[in-house]
């Protein structure tokens, strides 16, 4: 009725998804006080709604103007001094039926349009459904909760994106939080590059580098042969012309045949490549490169250059790296004949300073990890990340030097993509338990531009694949501009936080899967821990405050001001345990 208090105006032009709203000059005020609550008339991003019937259609205020959008000479003249708003419309509610995203009846000229109070808020949002999670408190009044639907908030992935210190950190505890309080049986895993979660969740089981109680190794043997090459001795695919490349691979791959049978549970020896996930001991690699590099033989034809033909003199011990030594070779042509297995030349050197460099300890020297009988294998290492009762395993890889991060994710998230691919139908895992992969900061490692990315396509095969085996995806990133784009496209609910820049805005805008731009173009005004809420698992697209969590990540910013207020005194002690942990890149 156009008596209402709630009346705002009529429809004067309606184009598919968006109609233009001219308020009516009679209206009784331009904040109406309803139910004790004050409203402001056009306010963007602020909803209103359209009775037809017993239909009721709803809409977002994107602008605001005083002359119509498409205004010609008459209309200007006729309706100088009126407001127009421009309106997207988002979703209905036939009856007292739920309200449903999507519009089935559209509007038409001179329908009228209404403010929208709390009653009809908590009527699209209110009830909390089945399977669903709070995640904040609806911006515009802080009694109306905003929920997500859980399946698909982690199976069609999900993305928090905003400028840092726009509180992403503090949203993705929000929402870990909540699935792991409401959900007995929910799992996490959480990629933490700068190792700030731990202290946001005390019962996470952390795993972090030279931790005693959970220290983090990533046994090398998990990498493929690709990957292994490059880290090692730096070679491309594209090197497989090259004939050490090629017997490099022969070796590795005899290396895993021999330790098949240390396993736990018997590998068919026919299907062992060199990429398969199986334990060898990289010392005894390097030994054995050495072996043939450095050896002496009794004859002077390749072919016949064999161990049996060898002048060994003392086998040396691999596990402290000293090599095989020989009988010197002879001058001139007689025997012992020098080595003419000389293919390793370029990468032996290469693989010992890789395997004596203390930060690749994780991945070179994995503890227990030897998949040998008695040790630790590979259901093991899955029994402490996602098998646990803590649901969350928090992977802090502040430790790992930057040159290994991008593969580090990268075997990471193919190992657990593997497990639940070739566990899709365990009654444990797979399917039956889904899983949520979260990834941190990830421009560091998912970067569009970066053509040798071993993350990158990891973690794309996630988005793109993992929802048919229960793999979710949750990425966390300041910079969604720098982030693949397979990524984003794949990415079903995006939850905005602050974010200026425009090129990060218009990223967001051209994959948010709503076509609302009206509330994108409000990230850059948004306040500090206030997001745009929009896509698969969300009702209606909002804007949503999340509450500050206690405790919290460990990413408050600096004191700065308290700490520059007073002097320090000079002491030479000073930096010397710092320079150490640089030098042994140990806490
Ligand atoms: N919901 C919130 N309400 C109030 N303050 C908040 C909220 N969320 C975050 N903050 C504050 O903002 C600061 C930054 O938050 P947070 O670390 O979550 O940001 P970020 O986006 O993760 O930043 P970065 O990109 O640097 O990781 C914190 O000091 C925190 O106290
Ligand atoms: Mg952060």
């Amino acid at each position: 009725m156009t008596t209402d208090i709630t009346y705002l105006g009529k429809i004067i032009r309606v184009d598919s998804g968006t109609i233009e709203v001219e308020v009516s000059n009679d209206i009784p005020s331009a904040a109406p006080i309803i139910n004790g609550r004050l409203y402001k008339i056009g306010q963007i991003g602020t909803f209103i709604k359209i009775p037809v019937g017993n239909i009721t259609i709803y809409g977002i205020v994107s602008s605001v103007s005083n002359t119509p959008s498409k205004a010609d000479e008459t209309l200007i003249k006729y309706n100088f001094g009126s407001r127009f708003l421009s309106v997207q419309l988002v979703g209905e509610k036939i009856g007292d039926d739920e309200f449903e995203k999507g519009i089935g009846t559209y509007p038409t000229i001179n329908d009228e349009v209404h403010l929208v109070i709390e009653k009809d808020l908590f009527d699209i949002y209110g009830k909390r459904d089945e399977g669903s999670i709070e995640i904040g408190k609806h911006s515009s009044s802080e009694n109306l909760s905003v929920y997500a639907n859980l399946h698909k908030l982690v199976l069609r992935h999900c993305a928090i994106l905003g400028s840092t210190g726009s509180g992403k950190s503090n949203t993705t505890v929000s929402i870990l939080k909540a699935i792991l309080n409401d959900y007995v049986g929910s799992r996490v895993i959480l990629v933490d590059p700068h190792g700030e979660y731990a202290s946001a969740f005390p019962d996470a089981k952390v795993f972090r580098i030279n931790d005693v109680a959970n220290p983090l190794f990533i046994p090398f043997w998990l990498m493929n042969f690709d990957e292994l090459a490059y880290f090692l001795v730096g070679a491309k695919p594209n090197d497989d012309q090259r004939t050490e490349y090629r017997r490099f691979r022969e070796f590795i791959t005899d290396f895993k045949r021999k330790n098949n049978v240390l396993i736990s549970g018997t590998v068919n020896k026919d299907f062992i490549t060199a990429d398969s996930p199986i334990p060898f001991n990289i010392k005894e690699l390097w030994w054995e490169m050495n072996w043939w590099l450095n050896a002496s033989f009794s004859t002077a034809v390749k072919d016949d250059q064999t161990k049996a033909t060898a002048q060994q003199t003392d086998v040396g011990d691999f596990e402290n790296l000293v090599g095989a030594t020989f009988t010197p070779y002879a001058m001139g042509n007689v025997a012992p004949f020098k080595s003419k297995h000389t293919e390793f030349f370029p990468y032996e050197k290469k693989i010992l300073s890789r395997i004596k460099d203390s930060r690749f300890d994780f991945l070179f020297n994995p503890g227990d990890f030897k998949g040998v009988a008695g040790t630790r294998d590979l259901n093991n290492l899955l029994n402490d990340w996602i098998g646990s009762a803590s649901k969350l395993a928090i992977l802090d890889l502040s430790g790992v030097p930057f040159e290994v991060l991008d593969i580090t994710v990268g075997l990471i998230t193919r190992f657990v993509y593997d497990s639940m691919f070739w566990g899709r139908s365990e009654s444990y895992t797979g399917k039956q338990r889904p899983l949520l992969l979260a990834y941190e900061e990830a421009h560091t490692y998912l970067n569009k531009n970066d053509s040798s990315n071993y993350s990158k396509q990891a973690v794309e095969q996630v988005f793109k694949e993992g929802r048919k085996f229960g793999l979710g995806a949750l990425v966390i990133s300041q910079r969604p501009s720098e982030i693949s784009e397979t990524i984003l496209a794949q990415v079903g609910t995006y939850i905005a936080l602050r974010l200026t820049n425009s090129g990060d805005q218009s990223i967001v805008k051209s994959s948010a899967p709503d076509n609302l731009n009206s509330l994108i173009d409000l990230l850059p005004a948004l306040r500090t821990g206030e997001a745009v809420v929009v896509g698969e698992a969300i009702k209606i697209p909002s804007r949503v405050r999340i509450k500050l969590n206690n405790p919290r990540p460990a990413s408050d910013d600096p004191k700065l001001v308290e700490a520059w207020m007073h002097a320090y005194p000079e002491d030479a002690e000073n930096y010397k345990t710092v320079v150490t942990r640089i030098r042994q890149q140990k806490f």
